[in-house]
């Protein structure tokens, strides 16, 4: 397997007699043929991850905004501690759907337990959407671990959110520059709670934990620098400082444009997947299952900044 062979490095090897050896994975990252993401073969979870290889992850999730661990046979505990690598992990909202001795872990699932009550959301990512864009401080990324999957369906859709805005047509650039726009966790709360009753109706103090919060609608990526749109047909609910139907209207052309195909990668779930996206590049969409077959996913979900305003330069370009 030359592919996952590992070349030797002369620094390493001289500093080997002294140094006590370091577990290094010959693992491989390979682009995915799409407009985002990257496969991560032949490293396993189970083992410690050394600081070097934990710095090769960190670069290619910058640079691919998605990475796909293939067959990550891996316990809740071993999910939350790698993902407490990237940051602080968030406590959603909906704390009924939290995996019991793991409240990190939020179930996305269509599955009842034993007491016939729902384990999970089973409706999570029902419109395109960045997770947590409705707190002041939205989330770096998410971590999804398949549990069980469906023969059919229940594929996950990814968008660039970089390409969108560099693919952005310049009257659309015009129109967005220095705009903010209005995130909020209840724009269509109650539209998913009337179709998928399993919602539960939320309290005073959940509501007062879902604040609105506002963004610039262009971001500049904490890490990579980059630009990105950062509205979504979720939690985006307007754009500051306009009328409601010019809002609306702009609102519309962006969520058109940052979801068209040529920017979407199509995650087909295969068994044990372990999937890692940056909310800040990509927003994602749930594609669904019929109901009658079981999905059944775990979420932790890292905590990021609070977003900062990309500014044209004095050409006028991005
Ligand atoms: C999520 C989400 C999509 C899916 O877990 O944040 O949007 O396909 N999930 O389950
Ligand atoms: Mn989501």
């Amino acid at each position: 397997m030359t592919a996952l062979a590992h070349r030797p490095r002369p620094a390493a090897a001289t500093r080997a007699a002294t140094i006590a050896p370091v577990v290094t994975h010959g693992f491989e990252i390979r682009p995915l043929d799409a407009p985002l993401g990257a496969e991560v073969l032949g490293l396993d979870l189970n083992r410690p991850l050394s600081d070097g290889d934990f710095a090769r992850l960190h670069r290619a999730h910058l640079d691919h905004h998605l990475l796909v661990f293939r067959d990550q046979r891996i316990t809740p505990a071993q999910h939350v501690a790698f993902s407490r690598r990237w940051g602080e992990l968030e406590i959603h909202v909906l704390r009924n759907f939290q995996l019991p001795g793991h409240p990190e872990i939020l179930q996305v699932s269509n599955l009842r337990g034993v007491d016939g009550e729902p384990l999970g959301l089973g409706d999570a990512g029902r419109y395109w959407h960045s997770d947590l864009s409705y707190k002041d401080a939205p989330s770096l990324g998410s971590l999804l671990h398949a549990q069980e999957l469906p023969d059919e369906g229940g594929d996950t859709l990814f968008a660039n959110q970089h390409l969108a805005y560099e693919q952005l047509p310049l009257a659309l650039r015009r129109a967005v520059a220095g705009r903010r726009a209005e995130h909020s966790y209840l724009a269509r709360y109650e539209e998913l709670r009337a179709r998928n009753p399993w919602r539960p109706k939320l309290t005073p103090e959940q509501i007062a934990e879902v604040k609105p919060a506002i963004h610039p609608v262009v971001h500049r990526h904490a890490e990579n620098g980059r630009a990105a749109l950062f509205v979504s047909e979720h939690f985006t609910t307007r754009i500051v400082d306009l009328p409601e139907d010019e809002s609306r209207d702009l609102l519309n052309q962006l969520f058109d444009h940052s979801t068209r195909p040529r920017l979407v990668y199509r995650h087909r779930w295969q068994p044990h997947d372990l999937i890692f996206w940056d909310n800040r590049s990509l927003m994602h969409l749930a594609t669904g299952c019929p109901d009658h077959l079981r999905r059944h996913l775990y979420r932790t979900t890292v905590r990021g900044s609070v977003p900062v305003a990309h500014h044209l330069d004095g050409s006028g370009h991005p």
